[in-house]
């Protein structure tokens, strides 16, 4: 059994990225006992780092709301999936609090204290050119890889000025899922006796 914790930090609930995510999160699950916390950050009364220093010397951060829980979330799962629009060439302001608190887990010696071993599957979404959503993906992915977390995928996908919708991409959403199996168990599929009816 894995645990995995989806971030969704897009103000649009049924927009691409959630919809992208939740592709993710079907292939993660299959026929695996995964266990899945989602956190749709808009919905969530949340702050940025207030650089107090804290977390250096406590170990953890001492900002109290309702992303104490997503980063303990972050600290237990064993696969990680993120997302966010591109918001004027940079992740939106709901995914840049979240990751600007990431600096909590690193320690007063500048490394990572997240256990390790830990996987990712980074999604960015975006309306221009998909150069503009790959360089702030591999931004996330670098920081992402900082706090020695895997990269196993990364998805970015352009709507074209708003012209098209990830839901109708089969290619998108299948990419996605087979992101997702990354982060499972299957530990039927190790059965002999057991035979999938997965497609
Ligand atoms: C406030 C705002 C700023 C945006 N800025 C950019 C941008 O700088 N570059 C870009 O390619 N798309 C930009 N977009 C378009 C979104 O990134 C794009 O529509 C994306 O697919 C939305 O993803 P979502 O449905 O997951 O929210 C912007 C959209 C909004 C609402």
């Amino acid at each position: 059994m894995s645990k995995v914790v989806a971030i969704v930090s897009s103000p649009r609930h049924e927009g691409n990225s959630a919809t992208i995510v939740d592709s993710v999160i079907d292939g993660a699950m299959g026929l695996s006992t995964n266990i899945i916390s989602l956190h749709c950050l808009h919905t969530m009364l949340i702050h940025g780092c207030n650089a107090c220093g804290a977390c250096k010397v406590k170990g953890h951060c001492v900002t109290e709301d309702e992303l104490t829980r997503v980063l303990d979330d972050i600290r237990d799962a064993d696969g990680i999936i993120v997302s966010t629009p591109v918001y004027f060439g940079g992740p939106c302001a709901q995914y840049k609090m979240f990751e600007d608190r990431l600096y909590s887990f690193i320690s007063d010696k500048g490394v990572s204290t997240l256990p390790k071993g830990k996987k990712a599957v980074v999604v960015v979404t975006c309306g221009g050119p998909a150069k503009v959503g790959k360089a702030v993906c591999d931004r996330i992915a670098k920081n992402l890889e900082m706090l020695g977390i895997e990269i196993v995928g990364d998805i970015v996908y352009s709507d074209d000025g708003g012209t098209k919708r990830a839901e109708d991409d089969a290619d998108v959403l299948s990419k996605a899922k087979e992101f997702g199996k990354t982060f499972r168990t299957n530990y039927r599929e190790y059965d002999p006796h057991y035979q999938s009816h997965e497609s």
